[in-house]
């Protein structure tokens, strides 16, 4: 094959398609450039023919090339250089082992996410994904604490029962049912240590290794780390106003075997997965026996009228797994979770419960959390919780634009515990969150969490530690000097 139009490679990964193949014709261009380069017939660097070019030399329409690319790239396997044309990605690191697994996109592995799990020694102002730590009614916890150790027996000595203490079971699905619409009995709910471990349950009993699971672009970067490290293909589906785009991920990879998602605000952008997405979800996942994980890590926490219902209340085909988290609603370091399992996968939850032993929080913690909530006091702190979360986002953003002096604007969504300022300029995200650290504020940089190359520059910054309202001015006069 003769590229005279372009400077690009030559490779049987651009050879004719089979228009007559059961296989889409984009899908197998896209398995042909993959294949090609874990052959290391393509390597990082490599140009590959423009989409016009290949479409005419092929004979099909743009779009085709063009569907295929934008799946490369937005796996990381290609990089759009503008005028410079499209290459195989420069810090693509072939798969170590000689066998047909993938080779591992640089966004993943080769140049790691920052670590959304660095912690300051202490909590910082604006530290994402914590919540009221001054709140937590701690007089409560220790009293309900000091009753489970008086009243310990000999047999509260032994291994916890592998899913979970039963009286926790139970108070979490009698609270699913009345706060987010979910009915399910205490057998349908596994106790995990996060919302981590209640991923790799699912991995484990539903998935095979090179599955593909649809994951939000730009999302929460331990989903995608973590379905990676489990053997899964996790593909950056964007999301728009309306949260996930559906119909995206349906084009981009049909055969996924999983999506995961947050509905009732999108980790991080914060708007909610429209009704309509909603149906369409379920329909594409009922359609091709796929599996949904909702992961409603903060679906509490809205400011305009009631929580919406969770996805999993409207899956009549039994599709959802709902991932719930006792992080936001009490406190991170309590390593509580817990996954809520169709009727009919409740068998192969048990058994892989069972040699995972999933429900490894310790039994007192369990214990404390089933009386907190059966005593009234879970649903009571909740709503606490809302009020309280509502005075500080508004405080926050008046203070916050205050200082900013109208040069920026927050773009507050109903619900979320966090904000997202939106920066101008691509990547100016990242130096400016470092700088803002140096001066003790805890502010991510949104484009840390995008898969794909498209990255928009935003800070993310959390407002249920927000106590003054000189922290959050401060951070906007330092914010406005630094455009
Ligand atoms: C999007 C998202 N999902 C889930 C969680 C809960 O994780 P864990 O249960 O491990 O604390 C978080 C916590 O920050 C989160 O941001």
């Amino acid at each position: 094959m003769n590229w005279t139009m372009t400077p690009a490679i030559s490779s049987d990964a651009f050879a004719p398609l089979a228009g007559e193949s059961s296989t889409p014709l984009y899908r197998q261009l896209y398995d042909r450039v993959r294949a090609s380069i874990a052959a290391g017939d393509l390597a990082p660097g490599d140009r590959v023919p423009s989409a016009r070019a290949l479409a005419k030399e092929l004979g099909v329409a743009r779009g085709t090339i063009e569907l295929a690319y934008e799946l490369l790239a937005s796996e990381g396997y290609l990089l759009a250089r503008g005028q410079a044309g499209t290459v195989i990605h420069p810090a693509l690191q072939p798969a170590a082992a000689p066998d047909s697994r993938p080779v591992a996109p640089p966004g993943e592995r080769a140049a790691p996410a920052p670590d959304t799990l660095w912690r300051p020694a202490q909590l910082l102002p604006f530290q994402m994904g914590v919540p009221a730590m001054d709140a937590f009614p701690r007089k409560i916890w220790a009293r309900l604490g000091a009753r489970y150790l008086r009243g310990m027996q000999t047999a509260d000595l032994d291994y916890p029962p592998p899913h979970g203490l039963p009286a926790l079971r139970s108070a979490i699905a009698s609270y699913l049912q009345v706060a987010r619409g979910i009915d399910c009995g205490a057998h349908q709910v596994f106790v995990t240590t996060g919302y981590r471990a209640s991923l790799q349950l699912v991995a484990l009993a539903l998935m095979q290794p090179g599955d593909r699971a649809w994951v939000e672009d730009p999302g929460y970067p331990p989903t995608r780390q973590l379905l990676r490290e489990s053997g899964l293909l996790p593909v950056p589906v964007p999301v728009d106003d309306c949260g996930l785009a559906v119909e995206r991920g349906i084009a981009l990879a049909p055969d996924a075997r999983l999506a995961v998602v947050t509905p009732a605000h999108q980790s991080p952008l914060s708007m909610s997965l429209s009704l309509p997405r909603r149906h369409a979800l379920l329909e594409w996942a009922t359609a091709r026996n796929a599996w949904v994980v909702e992961d409603d890590y903060d679906g509490e926490f809205r400011y305009a009228g009631r929580p919406l219902p969770a996805l999993a209340s409207l899956d009549r085909h039994g599709r959802v797994l709902y991932a719930g988290s006792f992080s936001k609603v009490l406190f991170p370091g309590i390593r509580l979770a817990y996954l809520v399992v169709p009727q009919a996968q409740v068998a192969a939850f048990e058994r892989v419960g069972r040699i995972f032993f999933a429900a490894a929080t310790p039994a007192i913690t369990q214990a404390i959390v089933a009386e907190f909530m059966a005593e009234g006091h879970f649903s009571r702190h909740i709503q606490r919780m809302r009020k309280l979360y509502a005075e500080r986002r508004m405080a926050t953003i008046a203070a916050l634009e205050r200082g900013l002096q109208g040069r920026l604007r927050t773009e507050p969504q109903p619900g979320g515990m966090h904000l997202v300022l939106r920066l101008p300029g691509e990547r100016s995200d990242q130096p400016l969150a470092e700088k803002l650290l140096a001066s003790g504020m805890a502010v991510q940089a949104m484009s840390c969490w995008w898969a794909s190359q498209r990255t928009e520059s935003a800070l993310l910054l959390s407002f249920t530690n927000c106590t003054t309202a000189t922290q959050a001015e401060r951070l906007g006069i330092l914010i406005r000097q630094s455009l």
